[in-house]
């Protein structure tokens, strides 16, 4: 017998809505049933690209034909929207941050059991081919025990206009970029407990909402996390740094360029002190070439349409979700803690 094919829908069709579009019109085993934007110039582009637009949501959720609706509108409307088409007896994808407080991540939870449907967040960004090359390094050991990861993006053009400005919708950097790369630094510390976080926020180009910040997390594994986000910076840090008892590790970018340096002996050899500013140093003397190996990034090839594949077989009862309710709650509640961490300027204890 055929497999059926999952009828999909988009609720917000603006940048996040149109790739959803677009991927519910390519990967098998899901098609675009519609969509729905609140703003009419939106549902014209739509109808424009030959995309069924609906003239509300209350329509949108009264097809029979939609099994699944992806709701892609700015942040502080993502509980009311999913709620809503769990209640109309859909399943529901929320864009990230899945909301704004952990209670509000509680009612879309109990509303999922309450209709039975699934409910679950597009946290795309675990299929990063950066984010699973440093995983990899991690889990193989490659550099020994792993003590310190920071994790950061940077860019120069401050917070983009529109919504994403301003605190009523959910704004700043913390609930942008950085949902996403807590959300891959819990993932690769599944299993551990997370023990405190200390973070602080800039702003720069925005006195409102955050646009940027720094967290340090620290697990109780002993690795320490340095998370940053940053909008003002004209020179860019590497994407990533991981120190190791045995070697470092440096991914300088999405493209998963840079390298590995593992120590081959590491005191068997006398240090030649060098001048360093207006002093002498043993310490901060570089290498000796013959204690070092230099060792190539080997780049971990990935598929981000394992996202929709999960979701599509889940929804057929035939594999069970990525993102689950408990790493949502995670996630939430680390948010949470950052937030009272900045204000406060103190560092939170879980
Ligand atoms: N996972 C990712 O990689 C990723 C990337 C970008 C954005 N996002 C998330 O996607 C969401 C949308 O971001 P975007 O960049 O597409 O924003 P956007 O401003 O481009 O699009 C949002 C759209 O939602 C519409 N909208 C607003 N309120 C609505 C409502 N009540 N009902 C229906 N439509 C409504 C707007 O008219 C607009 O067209 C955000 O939550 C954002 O965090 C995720």
């Amino acid at each position: 017998m055929a497999k059926k094919v999952i009828g999909g829908a988009v609720i917000g069709y603006g940048g996040m809505g149109g790739f959803h579009a677009n991927k519910m019109q390519t990967v098998d085993g899901i098609r675009l049933v519609g969509v729905y934007d609140i703003d009419p110039e939106r549902n014209k582009v739509a109808r424009e690209r030959g995309i069924k637009a609906y003239d509300s949501r209350e329509e949108l959720l009264a097809d029979k034909d939609i099994d699944v609706v992806v709701v892609a509108t700015p942040n502080d409307f993502h509980k009311e929207i999913v709620i809503d088409v769990l209640k109309a007896g859909k399943n529901a994808v929320s864009e990230k941050p899945v909301t704004l407080s952990c209670a509000e991540l509680e009612e879309m939870i109990a509303a999922s059991k309450k209709y039975g449907k699934l409910f679950t967040v597009h946290q795309n960004r675990r299929w990063d081919e950066d984010f699973l090359t440093v995983k990899k390094i991690v889990d193989d050991n490659v550099i020994g025990r792993v003590f310190r990861i920071e994790s950061k993006v940077h860019g120069s053009h401050g917070i983009p206009e529109g919504w994403r400005q301003e605190k009523e919708h959910g704004g700043g950097m913390l609930l942008d970029w950085g949902v996403h790369l807590l959300d891959q630094m819990l993932t690769l510390m599944r299993g551990h407990k997370l023990v405190s976080v200390y973070a602080t926020f800039t702003n720069i180009t925005n006195k409102e909402c955050d646009d940027g910040f720094t967290c340090i997390c620290k697990f109780d594994n002993d690795v320490e996390w340095v998370v940053e986000v940053d909008t003002n910076n004209f020179i860019s840090m590497p994407r990533w740094y991981v120190l190791g008892e045995n070697g470092s590790a440096v991914v300088r970018d999405w493209d998963c360029s840079g390298e590995i340096v593992k120590v081959v002996n590491f005191e068997q050899y006398e240090i030649v002190p060098v001048h360093a500013g207006a002093g002498l140093t043993k310490t901060m003397a570089p290498r000796n070439e013959d204690t070092v190996k230099t060792f190539p990034i080997e780049k971990v090839e990935a598929d981000w349409t394992e996202y929709y594949k999960n979701l599509i077989a889940t929804i057929n009862g035939e594999a069970t979700i990525e993102v689950t309710h408990d790493q949502l709650r995670q996630s939430e509640s680390l948010i949470e803690a950052i937030f009272r961490s900045v204000e406060t300027n103190e560092v939170i204890k879980f």
